[in-house]
């Protein structure tokens, strides 16, 4: 069958990069075709390419064997492609309504017909068990919410041929993510195709047909899906078998670090517990349970309406982070983008911004700056390896560990970590699960909040479960497995 989209030797260099390099690529009329590789491999640059978002250098694009020069996305929107790209498109103060349509609004009589797109907005929601109102605005939602918003936002869309989804499913529920294969599925009996980007490869078996993989901006490979295991694909991504999936838990065990005391705020309530020195503390639940709101609100990025936070024999009242960060506490946010990054600046600059003590005296000790920026990319593997990059110029599972690095290199006696593995590739993980053990060892309290089970299991010494705002268990040694966890979050009680 003659392909819906066809790449043809396409380059695209960047200063000091070549991201994609003779790179061919086939899409066939409704397959599901999942595109995978290390963070920086050139996926997204592919994405780019692809919606005229990005010129390439040389090489071709058709769609139905006519060549395509789009140059830019409107171009391509019009030709049928969506995207949902990894780093979201959304105005947050907007609400869903107009989010979903924006650009695209239902008028009546040469005005913006609200109530026809308020009701149309809810007919989606409701159809993709969305939990939002039409009307509710942007920053009041979770980011899963706000995720499930963007992906929304191209499904309406009438002309769609070509749905292309960069990481969509990093931020969303399993069953928000059901709820998505499903309507992945739906898509592809309708004839649209679909490209799927993804770091979590369990996925891909489940939802697609064939499965490409980049290396260093080359294809690999493209071949069906079920003739592949996830260590085939692995072992292509990296171009090696993976040795360790888990570093050695830690062994350190001390005096209390961190005590909170029935604790309460938005999204959880009256929640106590104690994290030692030295131990790892994972926090674990479905998407949803409130294990971000608690972290945030331990380090006083949210307000909390009752309990108290305990650093030894010190109250540390969490108001605001800079208070934490005063006390020594630390976290490395959910959504990093906003809360973690300064785009524009180098990426040395953005890992010694928290810790700026540090490295003047009085003056900006700049070489000091290159030297703790430089080790962290060397443990972090982070590519390309130059500190003085610009952030923005980065993949977004390079720019994860740019924001990690920053918050190691800060002094920090708590650190709390809220999904630290996310959009980072298997390879990476596993120097960034050492990393955290090896705070822990030095003696640190770390608390790691992830909603994925199996690295609660690898790197925690204890975990907390949470469900629906509450704690409903507190698992360690033997009981600290997939089956407990699984178990105390579908009981529900203690
Ligand atoms: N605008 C840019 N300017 C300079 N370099 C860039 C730019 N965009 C991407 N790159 C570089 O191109 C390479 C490929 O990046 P790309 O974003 O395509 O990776 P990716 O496969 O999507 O990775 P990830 O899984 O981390 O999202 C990387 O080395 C990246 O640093
Ligand atoms: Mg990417």
């Amino acid at each position: 069958m003659e392909p819906l989209l066809k790449v043809r030797q396409v380059c695209k260099q960047f200063p000091g990069v070549l991201a994609l390099d003779h790179v061919d690529f086939d899409l066939a009329p409704g397959e599901v075709h999942a595109l995978l590789g290390e963070n920086g491999a050139g996926k997204s640059t592919l994405v780019k390419i692809i919606t005229g978002a990005y010129r390439l250098d040389s090489g071709t694009i058709s769609i139905d064997g006519k060549e395509v020069r789009f140059h830019g996305p409107v171009d391509s929107r019009e030709a049928g492609i969506g995207v949902i790209y990894q780093e979201f498109s959304l105005v947050n103060t907007l609400s869903v309504a107009e989010n979903i349509f924006l650009g695209d609004y239902p008028m009546r009589r040469g005005r913006i017909d609200w109530k026809a797109m308020n009701e149309a907005a809810a007919e989606l929601l409701q159809r993709f068990a969305v939990n939002a109102h039409p009307e509710d605005i942007l920053t009041s939602l979770g980011v899963a919410t706000r995720q499930m918003v963007e992906i929304l936002k191209v499904l309406n869309r009438k002309n769609l041929k070509i749905l292309i989804m960069d990481e969509p499913t990093s931020s969303l529920t399993d069953t928000e993510a059901r709820t998505l294969f499903g309507f992945i599925r739906k898509l592809r009996e309708q004839g649209v195709s679909v490209i799927y980007i993804s770091h979590r490869l369990d996925e891909i078996k489940q939802i697609c047909d064939r499965v490409t993989v980049f290396r260093n901006g080359q294809k690999i490979s493209t071949e069906p899906a079920h003739d592949l295991s996830v260590a085939d694909i692995v072992t292509k991504m990296l171009g090696a078998e993976l040795a360790e999936h888990y570093p050695p838990k830690s062994k350190a065990t001390g005096a209390p670090g961190l005590q909170v005391e029935h604790l309460s705020g938005p999204g959880f309530e009256d929640v106590s517990f104690v994290a030692r020195q030295g131990e790892v503390l994972g926090i674990t639940g479905l998407v949803g349970a409130g294990k971000s709101e608690l972290v945030e609100t331990i380090f006083g990025a949210r307000r909390h309406t009752g309990g108290t936070v305990m650093m030894g024999d010190v109250k540390v009242d969490p108001k605001s982070p800079r208070s934490a960060v005063a006390n020594r506490i630390g976290l490395l946010p959910e959504s990093r983008k906003e809360q973690g990054l300064v785009l524009g600046l180098s990426c040395a600059q953005n890992i010694t911004l928290a810790s700026l003590d540090k490295i003047s005296r009085p003056f900006l000790a700049l070489g000091e700056e290159m030297r703790l920026a430089s080790e962290k990319f060397e443990t972090l593997e982070v590519r390309p390896g130059d500190p003085q990059n610009a952030a923005v110029n980065l993949s977004g599972g390079n720019q994860q560990k740019v924001v990690l690095a920053k918050w190691l290199t800060r002094d920090c006696r708590v650190l709390l970590f809220d999904e630290p593995t996310r959009g980072i590739d298997v390879g990476a993980k596993f120097q960034i699960y050492a990393m955290i053990v090896q705070l822990a060892e030095a003696g640190n309290t770390v608390i790691v909040s992830s909603s994925e089970i199996e690295e609660i299991c690898g790197i925690c010494n204890r975990t907390l479960v949470m469900r629906n705002g509450r704690i409903v268990a507190d698992l360690a040694g033997d009981e600290l497995t997939k089956e407990d966890i699984l178990a105390a979050i579908s009981r529900g009680e203690k």
